[in-house]
């Protein structure tokens, strides 16, 4: 089977070499002349483990192409799915269809063969009608069906999420979309991954809910850590101690500086702008976007309290260990570390980190923070060494080390990836998240 994605960005890319790795003949389409030349070299646009083997290896067996032409792209393709951008409409937190729409535009200018056009890319309830609107209008001469098909990749484990799904949702209206998507997923059908046939709008709802509540779990987990903080609990065990019960699972409790990302951040906000729209709010999801919000330039103020205040943390230095939004990515989008170096220096706080992939990213958006080549070199004279992101090159940091280059030993760790009493027994003044 044929099939078009149209966008080579995070998720049509992952989602293109995989479905190439199934067998299927890909071609992933992008206006980007430069992205695609990069691509034809075998230079991966974003940081994704797995990622440049699986295009290589697809590209040497001849199912997995890329070009600039969408006309050429979706010639002869039974899918074609869109996975362009949906970033939010600056000023208002509405995601921006523009891309979504420009692309639908063209393919029912261009198609020219009977084809199910697929929306991958995130996007409010009722997008998929006004799809189906925009390519009846430009005059598309073939039989098409526009099908819902969210993602639920998480960065730095999208391959393995692709692959070994927990679930496939497909919003169709019709046979026609409901057959061609069948085929589309046989492989993984075959692996028992489930199938959800559902109505488009549910589909396109279901990607929103799955975040708000993702989003809702982690927030209520960081309130949790801050109770224990005051109470003298163990956030850790609480979440353990919840987590045992199956009704409520005992992922995504893990405490920590807020979510980041690309994802949770607009898709909580679009959801928002959508309840609004329809006059029904969701004021779980309001409180959850205010607390994530709150919850990172409160993350500054606590490396500030473990610099002596406010005042005293004025001229003082701190080594922040991890900017991404999560280890694994090179995306620096919604990261706490951003408003964590801002807070701090800010406050007169000289910041210098270190991250394995993200530095590039993280310097425009925080100009004032030195970037070093290694953790050792950022934390050398620091007076605090803060782990913003759980990366596994910090979690065996020679701490004799670390005390020797710093200039006072304290450690601030935002992800509680190690165990106070073994920190503090090693002579260091040890603040992590909901645990004293
Ligand atoms: C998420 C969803 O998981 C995915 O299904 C969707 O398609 C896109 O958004 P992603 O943004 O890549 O994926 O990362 P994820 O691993 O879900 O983490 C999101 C944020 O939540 C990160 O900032 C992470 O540090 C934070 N997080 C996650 C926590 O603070 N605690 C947790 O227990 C889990």
């Amino acid at each position: 089977m044929k099939i078009a994605m149209v966008g080579s960005g995070y998720v049509g890319l992952v989602s293109g070499a995989c479905f190439a790795d199934f067998g299927h003949d890909v071609v992933c389409i992008d206006k980007d002349q430069s992205k695609i030349d990069r691509l034809h070299d075998g230079i991966m646009p974003i940081y994704e483990p797995g990622l440049d083997a699986l295009v290589e290896s697809n590209v040497k067996a001849g199912r997995l192409s890329f070009t600039t032409s969408l006309a050429e792209g979706i010639k002869g393709a039974s899918a074609i799915f869109i996975a362009v951008g949906t970033p939010s409409r600056r000023g208002d937190g509405h995601a921006d269809l523009s891309f979504v729409y420009a692309v639908a535009k063209e393919v029912g200018e261009s198609l020219s063969n009977d084809a199910v056009i697929v929306t991958k890319s995130t996007v409010p309830v009722g997008t998929g009608d006004e799809v189906e609107r925009i390519i009846k209008d430009s005059g598309a001469a073939h039989r098409f069906a526009v099908v819902s098909n969210p993602e639920f990749l998480r960065e730095g484990a999208a391959i393995g999420d692709f692959k070994r799904p927990d679930r496939i949702v497909i919003g169709a209206e019709d046979d026609f979309g409901r057959d061609v998507m069948s085929e589309v997923y046989r492989p993984l059908f075959l692996n028992e991954s489930p199938i959800l046939f559902t109505s488009r709008r549910t589909s396109e709802l279901i990607k929103y809910a799955a975040n708000a509540f993702l989003a809702t779990k982690i927030t209520f987990i960081n309130e949790m850590a801050d109770l224990c903080e005051k109470v003298g609990a163990n956030v850790q065990d609480v979440s353990r101690g919840i987590g045992m019960d199956n009704r409520i699972g005992s992922k995504f409790l893990h405490a920590g500086p807020g979510y980041g990302g690309s994802c949770f951040p607009k898709d909580t906000l679009a959801l928002l702008k959508t309840a609004e729209d329809y006059d029904s709010p969701t004021r779980i999801v309001e409180a959850v976007v205010a607390v994530n919000d709150s919850r990172k330039r409160a993350m500054g103020r606590k490396v500030l309290e473990a610099l002596g205040g406010a005042d005293a943390a004025r001229g003082k230095k701190a080594a922040l260990l991890g900017l991404t939004f999560k280890p694994n990515t090179d995306d620096m989008r919604d990261s706490p570390a951003i408003a964590v170096a801002q807070t701090l220096t800010d406050a007169g706080v000289e910041v210098a980190a270190y991250d394995p992939e993200g530095m590039e990213q993280a310097q425009p958006l925080m100009p004032e923070v030195t970037m070093c080549d290694d953790p050792y070199a950022a934390i050398e004279g620091a007076d605090a060494t803060v782990i913003v992101t759980e990366w596994d090159a910090f979690r065996a940091l020679d701490l004799e080390r670390v005390k020797t280059l710093a200039n006072a030993p304290v450690l601030v760790d935002l992800r509680n990836i190690y165990t106070p009493d073994d920190v503090r027994a090693r002579g260091f003044t040890y603040e992590s998240i909901g645990r004293v």
